[in-house]
């Protein structure tokens, strides 16, 4: 019972593989990009940029105007950036119909927290288990003016990791958001969180494979 799953399992994943390299269709060269391999836990910085990179949603918490000042966390999609081009910084597609929004409008104080157990990368460690890596960025959550360069590229690198998103009612009116970061606090190992500096994390550089899929031949 268990080897049959195993195994199905296994051809399961062969052709999603063999599907994922030969995404060419016409027989052209296609350069497709495997999902990045994780960073040296002691490499703070990267493993940080890593961990961001690759996911797709996280917590955003705000100050509630609401409910009296509560911390207020709210599931959101974001981006960084286009596939592995991502900056560091997070960006958000949000709706002043939603409280985070609108909370931030009214106080720009905010972080956001994201978890690798989401990458399925864990292995059997539970969320809070420091082996599986957490960080919460912290900072302000500020609107980008909707037709700036900037908004244009955050909308793209957005669109392209959540493609539903460009299909939101127009009458909610989404707007391009983002957290610039103050501070960082991450845990990726047993002894606390790891020392980031801001600076630190935006200018790491993350080692990403790439691979050729020549399916002309
Ligand atoms: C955040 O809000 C404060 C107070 O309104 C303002 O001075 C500051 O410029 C804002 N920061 C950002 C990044 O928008």
């Amino acid at each position: 019972m268990k080897i049959r799953g195993f195994v199905y399992c296994s051809v399961l994943a062969s052709f999603f593989l063999l599907g994922f390299l030969q995404g060419s269709v016409h027989g052209r060269p296609l350069l497709t990009s495997l999902p990045a391999a994780r960073p040296r836990r002691g490499d703070a910085a990267p493993f940080a940029r890593w961990l961001v990179s690759q996911s797709s949603w996280g917590v955003l918490n705000t100050i509630s105007s609401e409910w009296g000042g509560a911390p207020f966390g709210n599931v959101v999609s974001f981006s960084d950036g286009l596939p592995e081009k991502g900056k560091g910084v997070p960006y958000f597609y949000l709706t002043e119909l939603d409280p985070t929004a609108s909370n931030a409008l009214k106080d720009n104080r905010s972080s956001f927290t994201i978890s690798e157990y989401n990458l399925g990368t864990c292995g059997k460690a539970d969320p809070e288990n420091p082996t599986c890596s957490k960080i919460t960025l912290v900072g302000k959550l500020k609107q980008i003016d909707g037709s700036s360069d900037e908004a244009e590229v955050a909308r793209t690198a957005l669109f392209t990791k959540h493609p539903e998103m460009k299909t939101w009612p127009k009458s909610h009116k989404f707007q391009v958001f983002k957290l610039e970061i103050e501070n960082i606090f991450m845990i990726n190992w047993y002894g606390g969180p790891k020392p980031i500096t801001v600076d630190q994390y935006l200018q790491a550089k993350m080692k990403i494979l790439t691979f050729i899929a020549d399916t002309t031949a």
